[in-house]
């Protein structure tokens, strides 16, 4: 029994049109013409929900496609140009050849192989000779079905010998349909479709209408489309699996300012103020707002200006410090933090954005992630961090780690820290690391503790986890990454 109610719109539309047939002698034609998916109509008419209503009996046809060798041929047989300009006369082959230009040789070639034509050199002034006219005429023929095909038009008989050679050529398939003829029953053509809705609206909602309606049932069980939505980049992935491990490690998470003042960026971590690294050909500084307030904490401000008098000479300026800049480092982050904490223990990181007034290549950009660190407690030392490093990196998978000495303002000792990357056999530099200096952490408010910290580049670990080869290619638009 057919249940109305459970009937879709377009099934409704369909019955619908079947009201006005008595039969109906090509279920694809009337699909096609009507505007119908034919595989629908097939699946509604096969679910047995019209028995009763409507008789079928299958058919099928043999039907022919182009493959994609044919497909490549952009509508022109190889032979057939050649063939159409010999069948109106044309035997000169120097004009021949200009009109066809390079495919020249491949026509020439398609009817020499059936040994169709042939090249007579007279004086300087060579001719196409004909051998088989019926090739020629084969040529119009292979060349017309070939076209009917590709506009998906039916053949006739006569259409026989062009197609096996076309298929010879594997430049078609043949494939089987399956179609069918309908009988219109009286049951059908009397049922009355009654005014069901389909599809609920905001207005029928609205004006109330729906109270009177017939609405059409919510299968909760309809298979809905696949839809292809969004997924998180691979370094978005990167950042969530950094953050577990340092979570797991009883981390917890710092933030900062992308927009820092020179302060906290270079003078807290006892960076000169005529040191290389704040020159604008490092640094991006800001013209709007040109200067940022320093610290709510004068005696910070003061303690700074001391110990950066008192190593580097010369004078301090509350000015130099002020201007406003993106920071190029998340110690930025860590300062603030250990300006908090006072002394307190604890353990940070952060993965946040930094800028720098890089040349761009393959491996650098302006802007890329660090990976910060800290840890702030007793009897920290250079193992330590080693330790903490090498546990880290361990989990993302990379067992080898190297470290070498280098010199940073605020760290003492400075180790750099390379990775071992197997596919290109080397070392690679990951980040940069120490323990920060007595004349960073004092004027903090942290100078009875020891600390351990680093920051790292995340783009490297994402490239070298992810194989990518180009910087640009792991934050760049195109979304096969
Ligand atoms: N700020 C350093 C850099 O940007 C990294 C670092 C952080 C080094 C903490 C030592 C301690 O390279």
């Amino acid at each position: 029994m057919l249940d109305l109610l459970q009937l879709t719109g377009k099934q409704r539309q369909f019955i619908d049109l079947l009201q006005r047939q008595q039969t109906v002698a090509s279920l694809r034609s009337l699909c096609a013409q009507a505007g119908f998916d034919f595989n629908f109509i097939n699946g509604f008419l096969l679910s047995g929900a019209l028995n009763g209503y409507v008789q079928w009996q299958e058919h099928t046809q043999q039907t022919w496609a182009l493959t994609a060798k044919g497909e490549d041929l952009a509508g022109v047989l190889p032979g057939f140009p050649l063939a159409d300009r010999l069948l109106q006369g044309q035997r000169d082959r120097a004009l021949l050849q200009a009109e066809l230009g390079p495919a020249f040789s491949l026509n020439y070639g398609a009817l020499r192989r059936e040994q169709a034509v042939d090249l007579l050199d007279g004086d300087g002034e060579g001719t196409v000779a004909v051998l088989k006219s019926s090739v020629l005429g084969a040529y119009q023929q292979r060349q017309g079905v070939f076209e009917a095909i590709a506009a998906g038009q039916v053949l006739g008989a006569s259409a026989s010998s062009s197609l096996e050679w076309l298929q010879q050529q594997g430049y078609i398939v043949s494939r089987v349909e399956t179609d069918y003829s309908l009988t219109v029953l009286p049951a059908l053509q009397t049922l009355d479709l009654g005014d069901v809705v389909t599809t609920l609206t905001s207005e029928l909602i609205l004006s109330g209408q729906w109270r009177q309606a017939d609405l059409k049932p919510y299968d909760i069980h309809a298979e809905v489309p696949n839809v292809a939505y969004g997924r998180p980049t691979i370094l978005t992935q990167c950042i969530q699996r950094i953050r577990d491990i340092f979570l797991n490690m009883g981390f917890d998470e710092m933030s900062g300012y992308m927009v820092e003042s020179a302060f906290w960026n270079f003078d807290a971590l006892f960076t000169p103020q005529d040191h290389p690294a704040r020159e604008v050909q490092d640094t991006f500084y800001l013209a709007n707002p040109q200067t940022l307030p320093l610290p709510d904490d004068p005696a910070l401000v003061q303690r700074v200006k001391q110990v950066h008098e008192a190593n580097y000479g010369g004078q301090w300026t509350e000015d130099e410090a002020s201007r406003a800049i993106l920071r190029a480092h998340t110690t930025t982050s860590t300062a603030r933090r250990l300006h908090q904490l006072q002394g307190k223990d604890g353990k940070y990181f952060s993965i946040d954005r930094v800028f720098r007034n890089e040349t761009v290549d393959r491996t650098h950009l302006a802007e890329f992630h660090q990976i910060e660190g800290v840890v702030v407690g007793e009897l920290l030392s250079v193992r330590t961090l080693m330790g903490y490093l090498t546990y880290f990196y361990e989990r993302l998978g990379f067992k080898d780690l190297k470290f070498k000495p280098t010199y940073n303002p605020y760290t003492e000792p400075s180790l750099e820290v390379f990775a071992y990357h197997p596919l290109s056999d080397r070392y690679i530099e990951v980040g940069n690391s120490g323990l920060f200096r007595q004349e960073m952490l004092e004027p903090l408010g942290c100078g009875e503790k020891a600390t351990v910290a680093w920051g790292l580049g995340l783009e490297r670990i994402a490239m070298l986890l992810y194989g990518v080869e180009k910087l640009s290619d792991l934050i760049g638009p195109d979304i096969r990454f």
